[in-house]
């Protein structure tokens, strides 16, 4: 079963504490930082991140989309961040940014843009704890997924799978109950759902049906 992670983007900020309580049966709670600057929109720090950490004990997956995330790095692992995953796109040297990561003891990964290759990653992937693989072009929540993200986290488990790592591979965007089997069977380990969990009638029903992952029937 997949590990699923909804993505506060998608809750009411306002009433912060109880979006995360009601998203208590998840495994990990996803929060997109982004800086206006590697994309087009501005969310949240690592003050909102402390905040996030003082009403849940769930490990926080931290999706970093930002220039110079090296910067950073150590701010979130201050504010509670367990998983800090930074974009191939955002670092020069991403070896450093790995290792960086993990010298602050956070679970280290790497995201990849639609049009990036996984083949990218073939000299840093025994240093990465996960890849997120994005299915939408990163930076707003409720886009619709991008049918050729299939055939690349096919390969990227082939690769995983080949060299015996234990690299999770995240899926993030557009994933909602219906279509998470699909993810599942091309072999990603974690789910992201922002609008797919928040904006659902019952969140723990569709935290429940993710990780299902259910193939519908017919
Ligand atoms: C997009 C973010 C996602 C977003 C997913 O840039 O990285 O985590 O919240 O939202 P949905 O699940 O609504 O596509
Ligand atoms: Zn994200």
């Amino acid at each position: 079963m997949p590990i699923v992670s909804p993505s506060i983007l998608s809750a009411d900020f306002a009433q912060l504490g109880a979006e995360i309580a009601s998203v208590s049966s998840a495994d990990w709670i996803h929060v997109d930082v982004m800086d206006g600057r590697f994309v087009p929109n501005i969310t949240i720090g690592p003050l909102v991140v402390k905040a996030a950490r003082r009403v849940t004990g769930l490990p926080l997956d931290v999706h970093l989309m930002i220039v110079e995330p090296d910067k950073y790095v150590q701010d979130f692992r201050d504010a509670g961040a367990d998983w800090i995953t930074v974009h191939a796109e955002a670092s020069d040297h991403l070896d450093r940014s790995l290792q960086l990561i993990r010298s602050t003891g956070a679970k280290a990964g790497v995201a990849l843009n639609p049009h990036t290759s996984e083949r990218e990653l073939d000299y840093v992937l025994e240093l990465c704890d996960q890849v997120l693989v994005m299915s939408v072009n990163p930076g707003f929540g409720g886009q619709s997924l991008i049918e050729r993200v299939f055939p690349k986290i096919e390969r990227l488990r082939a690769r995983i799978d080949q060299l015996g790592l234990g690299t999770l591979i995240q899926v993030d965007g557009g994933v909602k109950v219906d279509n998470a089997w699909r993810f599942v069977d091309a072999g990603a380990h974690a789910l992201v759902s922002g609008s797919g969990v928040f904006r659902s009638d019952d969140r723990v029903k569709a935290i429940a049906a993710i990780r299902a992952a259910e193939r519908p029937a017919g």
